[in-house]
């Protein structure tokens, strides 16, 4: 059994072990701002492929405490890098450190690289290594002197799904998008809205969601060209994950005032193949009603950072208010923003909220259930 370290945006940890759950991986376990659990080899591409929310995947080979230099070099070097790294692999180190007597990270990179290449040295009777193969990235994190030691699968962060435009202003994460629509406890069964959809993320995560298909099904991952993990293991992830889509009619929109924003949100839904189950339209908010009885809207408003643009972001958030009072009872409302002073503005104290970082910004995710 391998132990996994997924990283993850602070507060989205209990959505990543409840995923991880699902895909039947063992002794879950949630930290700030990752989750440990246990599996095979072949959960290795069960998870890249599936996790919705996790920042990427890696696979823990050690894990000690270490205080001193000394400690960090030997704990290093117990690991048998031998079965992992063939001897031509590319093995960069990168790694961060919190609240540790050993804080220089670049100290800590070059004992970690230092203590690798001493143990290769040994197996493969070279003196230098060409690292001129396979890319297997190491990966460390030091918190509290403990110490794990990992080779990260995943290569470019599983929130790259791969149908995003570049040079889109203030997209939202991926994995963060997905975290909101778990949240609105969406099914794929009433309508779901999007207001303000920019590039169309949550509207793209929602069909995903929907038709429950595998965020990273299209993608490629560093740890498919790793000879020590079973060469069939990303086929047949793929299978399963295709083997449980869903296929139906789903009712999923996205509007935003921006002509430009729309035809991205169209384009970023032909590449994330769900175009026919989105619909994108250029319109503004203030027009935005709907009679059914259930549905959704889950929204990421523009948060308005400078003065003007706050006071620009508070009519918005006014405009929204109106809307949701039009809305039919039943409706489910999730807004996603930084601004303090959003429940004044949009004109009521959110049922419950709950705290998240997008990236580096503190956000909070205000919920309002249906009135009824
Ligand atoms: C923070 S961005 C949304 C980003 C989006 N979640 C994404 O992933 O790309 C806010 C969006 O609101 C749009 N917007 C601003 N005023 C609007 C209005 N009155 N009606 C509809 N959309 C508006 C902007 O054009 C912008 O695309």
């Amino acid at each position: 059994m391998n132990t996994y370290l997924i990283p993850c945006l602070l507060g989205l940890e209990k959505l990543v072990g409840d995923e991880v759950r699902r895909l039947g991986l063992q002794d879950v376990r949630l930290e700030n701002g990752r989750v440990l659990c246990r599996g095979t080899d072949g959960d290795c591409a069960r998870l890249n492929i599936n996790l919705r929310c996790g920042a990427r995947v890696m696979l823990v080979l050690g894990q000690f405490n270490a205080a001193t230099f000394e400690e960090l070099f030997q704990g290093t070097r117990a690991i048998p890098w031998e079965d992992y790294l063939p001897r031509d692999a590319a093995f960069p180190v990168k790694g961060y450190s919190i609240s540790s007597q050993l804080f220089a990270v670049s100290s800590c990179q070059a004992i970690i690289k230092k203590a690798v290449v001493e143990r290769m040295k040994a197996h493969y009777h070279l003196e230098q290594f060409p690292e001129t193969g396979v890319k297997y990235p190491i990966r460390f994190s030091l918190q509290k002197d403990h110490v794990f030691i990992c080779l990260d699968t995943s290569g470019e962060g599983l929130y790259k799904r791969g149908y995003r435009a570049v040079g889109v202003e203030a997209p939202l994460r991926e994995t963060l998008a997905a975290a909101l629509v778990i949240l609105s406890r969406y099914r794929g069964r009433d309508p779901f809205c999007d207001p303000f959809c920019g590039s169309g993320t949550i509207p793209i995560e929602a069909a995903l969601i929907a038709k429950n298909r595998a965020p990273g099904l299209h993608r490629s991952f560093d740890a498919m060209d790793w000879a020590f993990l079973p060469v069939d293991a990303w086929q047949n992830a793929r299978d399963e994950a295709v083997s449980r889509e869903f296929h139906g009619d789903y009712d999923i929109w996205g509007g935003d005032i921006d002509p430009r924003a729309v035809a991205i949100a169209r384009d970023n839904a032909r590449k994330a193949g769900v175009a026919d189950t989105v619909r994108f339209e250029v319109a503004d908010v203030k027009d935005f009603r709907r009679h059914s009885e259930y549905g959704q809207l889950v929204t990421n408003p523009p948060y308005g950072e400078r003065l003007l643009e706050k006071e620009e972001a508070e009519a918005l958030y006014r405009t929204l208010g109106k809307v949701w009072r039009g809305l039919p009872p039943k409706w489910r409302t999730l807004v996603l923003s930084s601004h303090t002073e959003f429940e004044r503005t949009f004109g009521r104290p959110a049922d419950k909220k709950r705290k998240l970082y997008n990236g580096m910004i503190k956000c909070d995710v205000f919920m309002y259930g249906d009135r009824v």
